[in-house]
Formats: structure tokens, sequence, C-alpha cells
């Protein structure tokens, strides 16, 4: 079977990817490749920044390979935090600092719309392919959780449902969220 770096050692999105790409190709991490070091994340944009990733792995290796890169674009603040929504509120901080921080932004703010997005950039045999998911919604004012999900899950609600992403089953999420549908778009390509 076709073998494919993903450019992550995340547990988590590993296992989302491989259940949407089994039996289409091997998904190896950068831990199973045997790639060490940080990975350099400098762009302005989800496209650089995926590109980046993806460039990193295809250098070193020269096998084909994928990046993802995810930014929630809240409408009021201009799509920040956007490409900066991992450190929104600070270099080391943490997913309550940058929910908190999202809060106190949007206090008195009624356009609520936000978006998450997700760009996935395939590196196959040197050709460089995008492919983009993207789920809409509102930010809430406050916290709701049984806690699902991570990052900003609590304070993001879908379009046509009641409750946070935070408060979905994973598969739910996985089946109508960004990055679930940039895989899925990669999954059809590389059915074709
Ligand atoms: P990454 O590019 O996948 O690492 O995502 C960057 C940041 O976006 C993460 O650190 C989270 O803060 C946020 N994020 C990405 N995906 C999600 C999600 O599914 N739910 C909530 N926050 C997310």
């Amino acid at each position: 079977m076709k073998r494919l770096i993903f450019a992550t050692n995340n547990k988590h999105k590993v296992e989302e990817v491989r259940a949407a790409l089994d039996g289409l190709v091997e998904v190896v991490t950068l831990a199973e490749a045997g790639l060490q070091g940080e990975i350099p994340e400098t762009a302005d944009t989800l496209q650089g920044n995926a590109l980046q990733k993806a460039q990193w792995v295809w250098e070193r290796t020269h096998t084909d390979c994928f990046a993802d890169d995810t930014g929630l674009e809240v409408e009021a603040l201009g799509g920040a935090p956007g490409v900066y929504s991992a450190r929104y509120a600070g270099e080391h901080c943490s997913f309550d600092d940058n929910i908190d921080k999202l809060l106190s932004a949007l206090e008195g703010e009624t356009n609520r719309r936000a978006d998450f997005r997700t760009v996935i950039c395939l590196i196959e045999r040197g050709e460089v392919k995008y492919f983009e998911g993207r789920v809409d919604g509102q930010i809430l004012t406050e916290r709701h959780s049984n806690g699902e999900g991570f990052g900003y899950d609590p304070v993001f609600m879908p379009d046509r449902f009641a409750v946070s992403f935070a408060e979905m089953p994973l598969d739910v999420k996985n089946s109508i969220s960004h990055r679930g549908l940039a895989v899925k778009a990669l999954a059809e390509y590389l059915k074709a």
C-alpha cells in the first residue's frame, strides 16, 4: 500500500486521519518515519504553514507526505486569531487562556460568526496539492462542555446544531468538522 508521512506526532489527529484513509494509504507519523525536531510554522496563512510543514518532511525524506494547519476565523475580529489560533493568548498559553482572551475580545459583540478552516498540503512526487475543509458557526458567550474535544471547542457552536463542539460525540464532530472535511477531500483525491 502507498505510504504517506503525516507531518505530526499528535495522536488524536493521527487516529482521525488513519480512520478516514483506512484501506487507501498507510499513514506514518514523524516519529515512525524517524524524523525529529521542531518543524517551523512561520507563515502568515494556513496554506503557507501547511506547505512549510510538508516541505520540511519532503526535503528530508523525498517520500510522499502531507501536513495540516487549522485556524479559527472570527468575523468581528477581522479573521483573528486565524493562523495564530494556537498561541492567541501568548507563546505557551493554554486552551483556557485562549478562550478567555477570545471571550473578552467579543464582549458585547453581537456578531458572533466564525469558522474553523483546515488546509492540508499534500506533496506527491514533489508536486504540491491543497485540500480544504471549513465549518461555519458562532462563538458562544460562555463555555458549554461535557468534556469532549479540545482547543476552542467549548465556545464554538456549528450551524444547524444546538450544542458546542465540546458537547458532541467525537464521531459526530469529525463528520462535520473542518479537519474531517479536509481529510475527506484528501481521501476522495487518493481514491480517484
Ligand atoms: P492545528 O493547526 O491543528 O495545530 O490547530 C491550531 C489551533 O487551532 C489549535 O491549537 C487549537 O487551538 C485550534 N483548533 C484546531 N482544531 C480545533 C478543533 O477541532 N477544535 C477546537 N480548536 C481547534
